[in-house]
């Protein structure tokens, strides 16, 4: 394969040679953290991200468990530090625990999986542990069944995901979080009573601002509950003490409860606080896309390299070179922002 510098389509130009053989953009954001999409397809239509009308990928399309795991092993080899499963909904892939043994094969030591909850059991726990999954969140963007069904068009109900929660908090997973998009109009006055699940299950409970990310494009800055006023909601009822970032790459910002209960709530205000300086991320499609943004316009095809017999050394160097087209921010708010083709279920989130 040509391994010559190009900057066609299919390949991005390349990035400086630098000492250390690490995933570097060029504005010297270091790649720790990969997002590995392993199915669009989903069980939930939630409204703010797939279309009742939604068409799936083609299978044959998608990247087989075996080339996720050489890629997750590349990328483990480039820095990359944690893995974190998604999709559409992960659960629903038929080999999702050789997947998870396979990126736990590369000796990464954190993996973590997002997952709707429609299906968590205690025998589904004990797998995916076995298999080598370490943390889990699930969605929940509601405890009441009307509003939930509202925002999911699932057939799944409120009680059967907070249920799934508790058993993957039984099940003893290292942090069990659960998250939810605040959509204007239809659950930001659920925020308190979600809060509350945070203090009762002792788990992190955290609320996503609504991006311009789903597949109807229904999106409009009226739907955003800016994160200032889901901290307001929640500090009206039971007061908060901010606790900061986990880490500086982090999403969430981290708030306790002042009375000392257990839980902890966390807001991503990708929106109204962009979090893009310190991004560590970069993205997997199920179909084999390099995103080095959740908002990129550009994607880039490993399955070409994958499928024709590329070296590791090879795919190694395109993923040094995608790394480098990261972009500096999302641009949301900026005029002229441009909505990415693809929506959250086919990126992963
Ligand atoms: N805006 C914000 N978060 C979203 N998610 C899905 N679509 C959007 C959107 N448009 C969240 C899901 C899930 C995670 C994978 O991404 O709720 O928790
Ligand atoms: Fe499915 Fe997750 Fe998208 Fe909801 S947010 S439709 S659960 S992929």
């Amino acid at each position: 394969m040509n391994t010559k510098p190009q900057a066609d389509d299919a390949r991005p130009g390349r990035a400086p040679a630098g000492g250390q053989r690490r995933m570097i953009d060029s504005h010297g954001r270091t790649i720790r953290d990969l997002r590995l999409s392993i199915t669009d397809r989903c069980n939930f239509r939630c409204v703010y991200c797939m279309d009742p009308g939604v068409r799936f990928m083609p299978s044959e399309e998608l990247l087989q468990p075996r080339e996720m795991a050489r890629l997750a092993g590349l990328c483990v080899g480039l820095g990359v530090e944690k893995v974190r499963i998604t999709g559409g909904e992960p659960t629903l892939h038929p080999a999702l625990e050789e997947i998870i043994r396979g990126v736990a094969a590369t000796g990464v030591g954190d993996i973590a999986m997002t997952t709707n909850g429609w299906r968590i059991g205690g025998d589904e726990c004990r797998a995916w542990k076995a298999a080598g999954l370490t943390r889990l969140t699930v969605s929940i963007d509601s405890l009441n069944e009307e509003k939930f069904s509202t925002l999911t068009r699932s057939s799944t109900g409120a009680a059967d995901v907070v249920r799934s929660i508790d058993c993957a908090r039984g099940a003893g997973f290292d942090r069990v979080k659960a998250n939810a998009v605040v959509v204007r109009g239809l659950n930001e006055d659920e925020v308190p009573a979600l809060a509350g699940l945070a203090r009762t299950l002792g788990i992190e409970m955290r609320f996503i601002e609504y991006m311009p990310l789903d597949s109807g494009r229904a999106w409009e800055p009226g739907l955003l509950v800016p994160a200032a006023e889901i901290i307001e909601r929640i500090n009206a009822v039971t007061p908060l003490r901010e606790v900061g970032r986990d880490e500086p790459s982090s999403t969430a910002l981290v708030y306790e409860f002042a009375d000392g209960a257990p839980g902890r709530i966390g807001v991503i205000a990708p929106v109204t606080a962009p979090f893009c300086g310190a991004c560590a991320r970069l993205r997997i499609t199920a179909d084999g896309k390099v995103r080095p943004c959740l908002f990129s316009l550009k994607e880039w095809d490993l399955r070409p390299l994958l499928r024709g017999g590329a070296g590791d050394r090879e795919i190694e160097e395109f993923l040094i070179d995608v790394t480098w087209t990261k972009q500096a921010g999302h641009g949301i708010s900026a005029s002229g922002f441009e909505q990415p083709a693809r929506s959250m279920s086919a990126i992963g989130g």
